[in-house]
C-alpha cells in the first residue's frame, strides 16, 4: 500500500489551507501549491495566524505549532509535487478547472501516488477521466472549517480500488478525521442533504416569507443547528453553493435542485460572502449586519 509521508495539496483557498494545516499538524510533510506564490503563502500565512491563536489559547504547544508550520512548503508551481505521495486537489468547484488540474499534474506523480479530489459535488468517476490512474483516483470530502470538522467522506469512483480507499482511510484518520463511505452520486451524503436545505432558505428569503435574521434565528433555535442556513451559505461561499446545485440540476435533471432565483442573483452581484465582505450579512463593520 502506498506509504504517505508527503501530502501536496492543490489550491490555497479556506479548504486547501484547512486540509494542509490538519496535515502538518499530524506530521506529514505538506507541499501547499497555488496558481502563483503570493497565493499559496497568503494560505500559509492564514495557517500560521490559525496556529498562534490555539498557541494563545492553550491549545497547542508553541514548539508544535512551529514544527507544524516548518513542514509546509507553499509553491507557486506545480513541480514539486511529484515528491508527494498523496495528492489532494482543493481548487474551484469547476470541472474544468479540477480537470486542467488532473491532466498537469498527472504525468509528474510517481506510479503508486494517489490523486484525490475535494469536490464537493461532481461525480468522481467522471473526474477520473482526466486522472492518469482512476484506479489511484478517489473522493475526499473535507468540511469547512477543516481543522474543527472531524468528518471526512470518502468517495470511490467506479473505478478507485480498494488499496486506494485504504490508503487515504488511513490517512483521514492519523490527522483524527471520521470518515463516511459514500457512493459516487452528486453530492454524495451530506452535501445531497444539506444544499436543498440551505437553497431552501434562500427561496423563503426571496419570496418575502422570512427575515434573514427569523430564517436564520428559526433554524438556530428550532433545529440547534450551530448556524443558520443563511450565515452557513455565507461561509461556505454562495458561489460555491450556486455550483454544486447546478451540478445536481444538470446531473439528475431533476428540477427540485433548481438554484433559488435569488441566490443567483446574489452570486451575479459578485455578494458570495464571507470572502467578498457581503453575502446575506454585510461584513464589512465588527459584527455582521443583515442585508433583508
Ligand atoms: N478555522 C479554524 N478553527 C476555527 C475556525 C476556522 N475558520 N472557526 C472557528 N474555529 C474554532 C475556534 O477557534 C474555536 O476553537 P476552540 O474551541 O478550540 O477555541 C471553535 O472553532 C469554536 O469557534 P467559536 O467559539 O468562535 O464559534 P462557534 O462555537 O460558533 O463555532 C463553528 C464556529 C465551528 C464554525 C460552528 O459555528 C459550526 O459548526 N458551524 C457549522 C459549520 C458547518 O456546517 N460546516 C460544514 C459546511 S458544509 C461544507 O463544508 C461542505 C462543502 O462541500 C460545502
Amino acid at each position: 500500500m502506498t506509504d504517505i509521508q508527503t501530502v501536496g495539496v492543490i489550491g490555497a483557498g479556506q479548504m486547501g489551507a484547512g486540509i494542509a494545516q490538519v496535515a502538518a499538524q499530524a506530521g506529514y510533510e505538506v507541499i501547499l501549491s497555488d496558481v502563483d506564490l503570493p497565493r499559496a503563502q497568503k494560505g500559509r500565512d492564514g495557517i500560521i495566524r490559525l496556529l498562534a491563536k490555539g498557541v494563545e489559547k492553550g491549545k497547542i504547544a508553541e514548539s508544535d505549532a512551529d514544527e507544524a508550520i516548518a513542514r509546509i512548503t507553499a509553491v507557486g508551481e506545480i513541480a514539486p509535487l511529484a515528491g508527494a505521495q498523496l495528492v489532494i486537489e482543493a481548487a474551484t468547484e469547476r470541472e474544468e478547472v479540477k480537470r486542467a488540474i488532473f491532466t498537469n499534474v498527472g504525468p509528474l506523480l510517481a506510479a503508486d501516488a494517489i490523486l484525490a479530489t475535494n469536490t464537493s459535488s461532481i461525480p468522481i468517476t467522471r473526474l477520473a477521466q482526466a486522472a492518469p490512474d482512476a484506479g489511484r483516483f478517489v473522493g475526499v470530502h473535507f468540511f469547512n472549517p477543516v481543522p474543527v470538522m472531524v468528518l471526512v467522506e470518502v468517495i470511490r469512483g467506479l473505478a478507485t480500488t480498494p488499496e486506494t480507499v485504504a490508503a487515504v482511510e488511513g490517512f483521514a484518520g492519523r490527522i483524527g478525521k471520521t470518515v463516511v463511505q459514500a457512493f459516487d452520486a452528486p453530492g454524495f451524503v451530506v452535501n445531497r442533504i444539506l444544499l436543498p436545505m440551505l437553497n431552501e432558505a434562500v427561496f423563503v428569503l426571496g419570496e418575502g416569507v422570512g427575515s434573514v435574521v427569523d430564517i436564520d434565528m428559526g433554524c438556530k433555535l428550532g433545529l440547534n443547528h450551530p448556524m443558520g442556513p443563511l450565515t452557513l451559505l455565507d461561509f461556505v461561499g454562495l458561489d460555491t453553493a450556486l455550483e454544486i446545485l447546478n451540478v445536481f440540476l444538470s446531473t439528475t435533471g431533476d428540477p427540485k435542485y433548481r438554484p433559488a432565483p435569488l441566490l443567483v442573483k446574489y452570486v451575479e452581484a459578485g455578494w458570495y460572502g464571507r470572502k467578498t465582505g457581503r453575502g446575506f450579512y454585510d461584513y464589512s463593520g465588527a459584527e455582521p449586519v443583515p442585508t433583508r
